[in-house]
């Protein structure tokens, strides 16, 4: 069932190979293993034995802190993560918390808030049941990392890994035990503006990083002390949302689905995760949090998923606005018998699951099934032994794991494009640049340096651009001067002069442009995609004084970036860096780190393209173009094309430049032909390798990521022109070379027909290596019956 399970084998061309336990293959499928033990079974046998029915129906609910008792409070406390809407109301969680009547807290943290609820629970019920406390711990707890968009851009499943552990080791010290992440969902859609919160267009690349995230936040054990139970979301297929707009209905073929939008969450539950989250939007029709094609046949039944799910915030009680319930009690029977088993914050499961179950409309398995579930992730958390936050209380960004989160940033930024200025390219900055100009309202902006979703944070751990580049024009004995020039939204150009005029007296003008934190994430869709405000009128102005220009882009998705294509020597994708937004910056910008990242969505040149990605399927009626090696295509009617712009991204997936460049040697192949049925009979082996050098033909020291792209012809159903089916990262000194090789088997190779089942059929194939999505170093070969 593993669709990414593969060992890139990387060899030098010194002549010796290694194998590398690559992100891919390093999720043993421990499904669940955390969670499901005899010993753990036996446990929750007894327990649930002992339990009353109102016990019972307790486990099922969810709310924030409504009722917060401030006297009882003691040490430093942190008020619910304002991150939600309104609740229901008429809800005192304390009051429940004492009665045995509430199973979970989100978005409550802080040691002496949680200790608070959860002594309540362990300390005054019959049973000394504890609560799991559950937060939207996104990208970091108190020490904010990039966002996900920009560390999927790193394509580096062990950094999102370690910094994954790092948020877990300071949630856990705040009583928070449960995440609601990670966010899986594939976006192709840049509209949509949760796409910030996952890894982008790619199954296979956001499988590896869901995989990455799981063992970052459950380690070995989900009873360690820094360890955490994954919340995979939202399940399922929520970034496919109609014209990317947030909570909009989702409607595609099973093919698509299972091809698609599924290998994410399969990758994230067969890597162990302990809870899924089920989705607000609708999915061909029936609405994710009642659906039991996905709740139950796929989750269940074909993924052998044991943890429990919980809904989206009030998603249960959605399902009457969907249209699906009349009334609370009967989006309850739909919500539950589906397979969800806690409500987060309807208030309906409460209030209408007993007489539910007393009419015979729920089984009571149901019930006990659904509060199994919940007691298991407790044990296995270890909260019955160990219910309280102890130790020494993370509250604020923390100094030791600063530097990871500034690696993190320095591997997301994505270089889009660097031209001469006049002869060399304009970055990496000179160091002895004495005269420098910092323009925009993103240059010293605190608060939208760290992105949507960073509730615990505290905006003044965060280090801006400014201040950065102030202090380091202090020790060069050179000049930072800083003009606003605009807000993020701004429709006043009185700032334009300032901002025109440091331009004019500076050696290179660096403009820090974007969207504000606000404008990504929930309910953050946008129809345009261009610079907000009159951002795009002020770098214009900056342009016209014919000084160097660098462009800095804040954003948490693609923008539409084509003027600046045009006109702009140097552009840099920062996306919402975290704390350390300004030193990252400034390594990247003065040289002292090459860029690596690679964009994981495609950037494109007018909003009516979207959405957009690379991994399309072909048309009857393509463009043609003149010369495969170069944009551009003929000009004829009647194909499938725009009258208006080009079909091709501006900066397609898999794009990111370095301060180097890189070679590829042509690919080979260690066979040209392969038995199908082979491959379909022992889904274990990879017995094809696809092998090419890469050089670094630069000037210095810099790391290149490697894709694998393959495409299918002749097969039973279409496939996309191409799809990823691997990559590494390499770093190489000017000269050096390194013989990379994707081992490919039935996971890479396999598609899904028209029955929506994986096969291997008889087909041409065409592999491709190289450093981005478009590359055209090709080999071919045949999979015969
Ligand atoms: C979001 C989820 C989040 C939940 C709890 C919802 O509105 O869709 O991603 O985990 O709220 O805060």
């Amino acid at each position: 069932m593993s669709s990414c399970r593969s060992t890139l084998l990387v060899g030098f061309s010194l002549g010796f190979v290694f194998s590398l336990a690559s992100a891919q293959a390093s999720h043993d499928a421990a499904s669940n293993a955390q969670l499901a033990s005899p010993e753990i079974e036996r446990k929750v046998d007894t327990l649930l034995k002992r339990m009353t029915f109102d016990e019972k129906i307790g486990q099922l609910v969810q709310y924030s802190a409504t009722e917060v008792h401030p006297e009882k409070l003691s040490g430093p406390s942190t008020a619910a993560l304002n991150v939600n809407p309104p609740g229901p109301g008429g809800v005192d969680s304390y009051a429940l918390a004492q009665n045995g009547e509430l199973g979970s807290m989100l978005n409550t943290v802080g040691q002496s808030l949680t200790n608070h609820f959860q002594h309540a629970a362990v300390d005054n019920t019959r049973l000394h049941i504890p609560l799991l406390f559950g937060a939207d711990v996104i990208h970091g707890f108190r020490t904010i990392f990039p966002v996900p968009l920009a560390t999927a851009s790193s394509w580096d499943p062990d950094l999102i890994t370690d910094l994954a552990h790092m948020a877990a080791v300071e949630a856990r010290t705040a009583g928070v035990n449960w995440f609601y992440s990670p966010m899986v969902d594939i976006a192709r859609d840049a509209r949509w503006g949760r796409c910030t919160e996952g890894a982008g267009e790619d199954p296979y690349l956001g499988s590896a990083i869901a995989r990455a995230y799981i063992r970052g936040y459950q380690g070995d054990s989900l009873s360690a002390s820094d360890s955490v139970a994954a919340s995979v979301k939202h399940f399922a297929a929520y970034g496919a949302a109609e014209a990317g707009r947030e909570y909009n209905t989702t409607d595609m073929s099973e093919l698509q689905l299972r091809q698609v939008y599924l290998p994410p969450y399969h990758a994230a539950v067969e890597a162990g995760a302990a809870t899924v989250m089920s989705a607000f939007n609708s999915l061909n029709g029936v609405p994710a949090s009642a659906n039991p094609f996905l709740l139950q046949t796929i989750l269940r039944d074909e993924w052998g998923f044991d943890g429990l799910v919980v809904s989206d915030y009030t998603a249960v009680m959605e399902l009457t606005h969907h249209g699906i319930a009349l009334d609370p009690a009967m989006a309850t029977e739909k919500a539950i018998t589906a397979g969800v088993d806690i409500d987060m914050m309807s208030h309906y499961y409460d209030a209408d699951l007993p007489a539910l179950v007393k009419a015979g409309r729920v089984p009571m398995a149901v019930v006990d099934e659904a509060v199994r579930r919940i007691l298991r992730l407790k044990f296995a958390l270890g909260l019955f032994d160990h219910p309280f936050a102890d130790g020494v209380e993370v509250t604020g960004a923390v100094v030791e794991h600063r530097p990871l989160v500034r690696r993190a940033a320095e591997e997301s930024f994505v270089l889009l494009q660097n031209k001469p200025a006049p002869e060399d390219p304009l970055l990496p900055l000179a160091k002895s640049t004495k005269r420098i100009a910092l323009i925009g309202p993103l240059a010293d902006d605190a608060s939208d340096m760290v992105g949507a979703w960073s509730g615990a944070n505290n905006f003044g751990d965060v280090r801006t651009l400014l201040a950065t580049m102030a202090e380091l024009a202090q020790q060069n004995s050179a000049t930072c001067t800083y003009a606003k020039g605009t807000e993020i939204s701004g429709t006043s150009n009185s700032g334009f002069g300032a901002a025109v005029a440091a331009a004019q007296n500076s050696d290179v003008a660096i403009l820090a442009l974007g969207e504000s934190s606000d404008m990504t994430g929930e309910a953050a869709s946008r129809a345009f995609l261009d610079l907000p405000g009159n951002q795009q009128q002020l770098l214009e102005a900056v342009v016209a004084t014919g000084k160097p220009v660098v462009l800095l882009v804040f954003s948490g998705r693609p923008l539409v970036l084509d003027w600046a294509a045009q006109h702009v020597s140097a552009v840099m994708e920062v996306w919402y860096p975290g704390v350390e937004a300004g030193p990252a910056i400034a390594d990247i910008l003065f040289g002292d780190v090459a860029p690596s990242g690679k964009l994981t969505m495609s950037f494109p040149r007018a909003v009516g393209q979207e959405p957009l990605y690379y991994n399309q399927l072909p048309t009857g009626r393509p463009i043609q173009h003149a010369d495969p090696a170069h944009p551009g295509y003929v000009e004829m009617k009647f194909v499938s094309r725009y009258l208006d712009a080009p079909n091709d991204a501006l900066f397609p997936f898999g794009h990111g430049l370095s301060y180097s460049t890189f070679g590829y040697s042509s690919i080979s192949l260690s066979t040209q032909s392969i038995s199908s049925s082979s491959l379909m009979r022992d889904r274990k082996r990879q017995p094809i390798a696809a092998t090419a050098t890469v050089t670094n033909t630069g000037k210095r020291r810099a790391t290149e990521i490697v894709q694998c792209y393959i495409n299918i012809r002749g097969a039973s159903t279409e496939q996309p022109v191409r799809n990823l089916k691997g990559f590494t990262r390499i770093s190489l000194d000017p000269g050096q070379s390194q013989t990379v090789q994707f081992p490919l088997g039935f996971n890479e190779l396999s598609f899904y027909n028209a029955k929506a089942q994986p096969v291997v059929e008889p087909a041409d194939y065409t592999v491709y290596i190289g450093g981005s999505s478009t590359a055209i170093n090709a080999a071919h070969f045949v999979t015969t019956p």
